[in-house]
């Protein structure tokens, strides 16, 4: 696991016909992929996330448009703008989310290190600050 969030370049193969992106479990996706899922149709000015999770690791894609991820540790913030589909963003576990600023058609792909466990789920802000002074 890495231990911090971070833009990651997303290497590409590239020919006169287009571009392939590659992601595998590698040092570039630092977990064993157990779930993809894609967020997409988010209506104008809906912002989504609004949680942390205790143990999922996920990389982040803009497979299509642009968004922007916000990221809290519960100590400090910072904020991601994805807008290319050669540039993923690590998060490890621990970080509260924000999603917003989708443009029109976007695409958000999410390679995650679990498969869907609501219990992992931090989604009340209060609890995620105490979760963060209990495992820090
Ligand atoms: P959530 O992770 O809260 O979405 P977002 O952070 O994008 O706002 O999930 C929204 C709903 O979708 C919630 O009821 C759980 C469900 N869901 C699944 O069933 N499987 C999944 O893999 C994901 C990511 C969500």
């Amino acid at each position: 696991m890495a231990d911090k969030a971070e833009l990651r370049a997303i290497p590409s193969v590239a020919n006169a016909l287009g571009s392939i992106g590659v992601l595998e479990d590698s040092a570039l996706v630092p977990f064993t992929i157990h779930r993809v899922y894609f967020i997409y149709d988010v209506p104008e000015g809906s912002e989504r996330g609004s949680h942390a999770h205790k143990k999922l690791e996920q990389f982040i894609v803009a497979a299509s448009g642009s968004f922007t991820v916000e990221l809290d540790s519960g100590t400090t913030k910072e904020s991601f703008v994805l807008d290319s589909p050669s540039v993923g963003l690590y998060v490890p576990p621990g970080m509260w989310r924000d999603l917003k600023d989708f443009s029109p058609n976007s695409v958000c792909l999410v390679l995650a290190s679990t498969k869907y466990d609501e219990a992992d789920y931090l989604r009340n802000y209060d609890e995620f600050l105490s979760w963060v002074g209990q495992n820090s």
